[in-house]
């Protein structure tokens, strides 16, 4: 792949970000218990950081009113002038740390597949990503140009043509690692049908235990509510010139299905449309209402 700015999309939109102009992010080294949160852009990363650093710090909720949520779950390619990088965050990070990228994976730094590093991935209705992506562009004017209307937008992100390139590309790399790496694949949808089920699946996948209180004291501090009311949650503690809560709060809905108060008849149509040409012979199945 050409990743220059002028011929691929990843870039164009989020100011900020480092990814391949820099060796530094390529040349990153994970330590032994790293963790990554893998997500497309606006598929649950928020809600899984916390999940995890309550289960990292046994459900003791002080523990996690530490410091936001991007300080305690480091943005691996973050860049921006006057705040810390997701690479300077994690080198004060002590083990074992909990990283977030939203890099397509051909773009993930080497070192983070060939330590084996575990990897929970989420992924959501790409109608429900869209429209919240959508509405976070608008609000987060200082990491991303104005999205213009909602029917170019979306023509956009069908075309790949958003900040992190094309989510049907983003899900099916991931899914495909699945096959040769520990990556425990999650869907949003599941998180909110049943949040405990889900949170037991990844204390399997990390061979934690926890008590059964414990696990509901994480599933209620980790609703949306609570997130949404928690200034260690909810992106509130960023400046408005990079998060404008008043355009669109960052806690926007939190909820699976809510395309359908934005997508006209003949864009969702045309929206099943592309799905199908461009999951065609995926074998990933989603359960979407
Ligand atoms: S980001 O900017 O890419 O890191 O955003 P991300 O955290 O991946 O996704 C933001 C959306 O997730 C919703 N959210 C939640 N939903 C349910 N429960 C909880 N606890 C929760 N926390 C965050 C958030 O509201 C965004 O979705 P929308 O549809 O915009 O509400």
């Amino acid at each position: 792949h050409d990743f220059s700015r002028r011929k691929f999309p990843i870039l164009h939109c989020f100011r900020s970000l480092i990814v391949k102009e820099t060796a530094e992010l390529q040349n990153f080294q994970t330590i032994p218990d790293d963790l990554l949160i893998s997500t497309y852009p606006k598929s649950g990363t928020t809600w899984m950081s916390e999940i995890l650093d309550m289960i990292y710090q046994d459900g003791k909720l002080e523990k996690c009113r530490r410091a936001p949520i991007y300080a305690r779950v480091p943005f691996l390619e973050f860049k921006c002038p006057g705040v810390p990088s997701g690479l300077e965050s994690l080198e004060e990070t002590p083990a074992p740390r909990l990283l977030k990228t939203h890099l397509p994976l051909s773009l993930l730094p080497p070192s983070l597949l060939d330590q084996k590093i575990k990897v929970i991935y989420i992924a959501r209705n790409p109608k429900d990503v869209a429209v919240s992506y959508y509405n976070f562009y608008s609000m987060a004017k200082g990491l991303f140009p104005d999205p213009g209307t909602w029917e170019s937008f979306l023509e956009n992100f069908m075309d790949g043509k958003v900040s992190y390139g094309s989510w049907f590309q983003h899900v099916k790399e991931w899914w495909e690692l699945t096959h040769t790496h520990p990556v425990l694949y999650l869907f949003y949808e599941d998180m909110k049908e049943d949040p405990k089920r889900e949170i037991k699946k990844i204390l399997e996948f990390l061979g934690h235990s926890l008590p059964e209180e414990t696990v509901d004291l994480i599933v209620y501090h980790t609703s949306f509510k609570k997130m949404k009311e928690n200034p260690m949650a909810n992106y509130t503690t960023l400046s408005s010139h990079h998060m404008d809560h008043s355009v669109s709060p960052f806690m926007r809905k939190g909820v699976a299905g809510d395309w359908k108060n934005t997508f006209t008849v003949a864009q969702n149509e045309r929206f099943d449309v592309q799905y199908a040409e461009k999951m065609a012979g995926c074998d990933l199945i989603f359960r979407w209402q």
